[in-house]
C-alpha cells in the first residue's frame, strides 16, 4: 500500500530541558529548522521547562492536566519524534523520564525517532545510546541511526547552535533521517489509529501497571505481527 507525500509529517519534539533559556531546546529547535529546510512538517514542542511542575506528583494519568495529556496525546499519535534531554547525572533527566512513562506501551512501535542530548561534558556523548536508545526500543520506536550530542561549548551565550561540528553533525543527522521519514509516510493516519488508545489511556493509564503485548497496534504501514511471526515459527494464522 502507497500513500502520497502531499501531507506534511506530524512531528512531535520533546525537550527534557528544565531551564528556559535552554540549550536543549535551542539544539532541538536547530534540528527542527534543517528538517523544515528539507520536507514540509508540523510541529508540536513539548518542553518539560514548561510543563514538568505538572506532572510531578502524578502517577495516574487521569491525575495529569488536559495539557499533559493533550501533549501525550500527540506524543502518541506523531509521525515522528525528536525527542532530547540535558544529560543529568549520567542520564536523562527524571521528568523526562517521567513523562514518557506515561506513554502508551504499544502506541510508538515502528515511529522514527531522533535522539538528541546536551551535556556540560563530552564524556557523557555515549548516554545516546545507552539511556535514550534503550528506552525508545523498549517501546518498538525506530530509532535513528545518527542520534545528535552537543556540550555547552557548542552554544553562544545566547544559547544558539555556534559550533561548526554541531552543524555538521545536525544535517548528517537529518539526511539520514529523511529516507525513513519517507518510507514511512503513515502521514496524519496515526492519529485517528491511536486516538482509541491515547483516550483510553487517559483514563486507565497508571504508570505502574503493564499492558499485555498483544495489544500491540503495528503502525499502519507494518505486516501484521502474527502474520510476520508465522513466516518465522511456521505457525497457522488466519489471513487477514
Ligand atoms: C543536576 C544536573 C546534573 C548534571 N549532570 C551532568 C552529567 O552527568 N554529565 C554531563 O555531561 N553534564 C551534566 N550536567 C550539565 C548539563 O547537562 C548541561 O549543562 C546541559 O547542556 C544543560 O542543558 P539545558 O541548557 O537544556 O538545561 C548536569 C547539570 C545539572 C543541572
Amino acid at each position: 500500500m502507497s500513500y502520497s507525500n502531499d501531507k506534511p509529517l506530524n512531528i512531535v519534539a520533546v525537550s527534557g530541558g528544565l531551564n528556559s533559556p535552554s540549550k536543549t531546546e535551542s539544539l532541538i529547535q536547530t534540528i527542527l529548522d534543517e528538517l523544515a529546510q528539507a520536507i514540509e512538517i508540523n510541529v508540536k514542542f513539548v518542553k518539560l521547562s514548561e510543563i514538568g511542575h505538572l506532572l510531578g506528583g502524578a502517577i495516574y494519568r487521569s491525575q495529569l492536566p488536559k495539557q499533559v495529556q493533550d501533549d501525550l496525546a500527540a506524543i502518541e499519535a506523531a509521525d515522528a519524534l525528536i525527542v532530547g534531554t540535558p544529560v543529568y547525572r549520567a542520564s536523562f533527566t527524571g521528568l523526562f523520564k517521567h513523562l514518557f512513562d506515561f506513554v502508551e506501551q504499544t502506541a510508538l512501535v515502528d515511529v522514527p525517532v531522533l535522539l538528541a542530548a546536551s551535556g556540560g561534558s563530552d564524556r557523557h556523548a555515549l548516554v545516546l545510546e545507552h539511556q535514550l536508545r534503550p528506552l525508545f526500543s523498549f517501546f518498538q520506536a525506530q530509532t535513528l541511526p545518527i542520534g545528535v550530542y552537543a556540550t555547552d561549548r557548542d552554544f553562544t551565550p545566547e544559547y544558539t547552535v555556534k559550533s561548526e561540528a554541531l552543524n555538521d553533525r545536525i544535517l548528517l543527522a537529518v539526511a539520514r533521517a529523511l529516507p525513513i521519514l519517507q518510507w514511512a509516510p503513515a502521514k496524519g493516519l496515526r492519529e485517528q489509529k491511536v486516538k482509541a488508545k491515547s483516550e483510553k489511556a487517559n483514563q486507565d493509564l497508571s504508570i505502574n501497571k503493564q499492558v499485555e503485548q498483544d495489544s500491540i497496534l503495528p503502525s499502519v504501514e507494518v505486516p501484521d505481527l502474527d502474520v510476520a511471526e508465522a513466516r518465522l515459527h511456521h505457525k497457522k494464522t488466519i489471513a487477514v
